[in-house]
């Protein structure tokens, strides 16, 4: 067993963890925070995104020794002050169906709003193109993450468009 001590959405954890554990273990598990999902296992759905010191990563391809001393942010993490614009975003668009990506494409779109703050639709859906959804067809989800921006940057909000919902 090894000793690391990390930082958890703001808060810090010291903890005796296997070497083999993953991250996504570690946070789902060790740390109660379920909304972090498991969906592949391979790094291929994204499910399990997370920021690791502001970059967004897919938990399930890191060792949880591997990130002692760093800063993680999970879902739980963004609602601190009431719902994230990405999260209103989501909501208003209807940018979800089962709901089981959500939480990793919320985390991966946090660190595609930070880098570019007015993404062009063929960025947005190239941004979360590591992220899987089998529900929504992507439509929403990009109408989700366009809302967000404009909130974001303080523009008018785009209208829901009743075709999409
Ligand atoms: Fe990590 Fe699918 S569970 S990418
Ligand atoms: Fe079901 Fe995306 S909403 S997988």
């Amino acid at each position: 067993m090894k000793e690391i001590t990390v930082t958890v959405n703001g808060v810090e954890h010291t903890l005796e963890v296997d070497p083999r554990l993953l991250l996504v273990h570690l946070i789902r598990e060790n740390l109660s925070l379920t909304g972090t999902h498991i969906g592949c296992d391979t790094s291929n759905c994204g499910a399990c995104t997370i920021l690791l010191d502001g970059k967004s990563i897919k938990s399930c391809t890191v060792f949880a020794v591997q990130v002692n001393g760093k800063n993680i942010a999970t879902v739980e993490g963004l609602a601190a002050d009431g719902l994230h614009p990405l999260q209103e975003g989501f909501k208003e668009t209807h940018g979800l169906h089962c709901g089981f990506c959500t939480p990793g494409m919320l985390m991966r779109a946090v660190e595609l709003l930070e880098k570019n703050p007015n993404p062009t639709e063929e960025e947005i859906r190239w941004g979360i193109s590591g992220n899987l959804c089998r529900c929504t067809g992507y439509n929403n989800i990009v109408r989700a993450i366009q809302y967000a921006a404009a909130k974001m940057r303080g523009d008018e909000l785009p209208v829901t468009d009743p075709e999409f919902v």
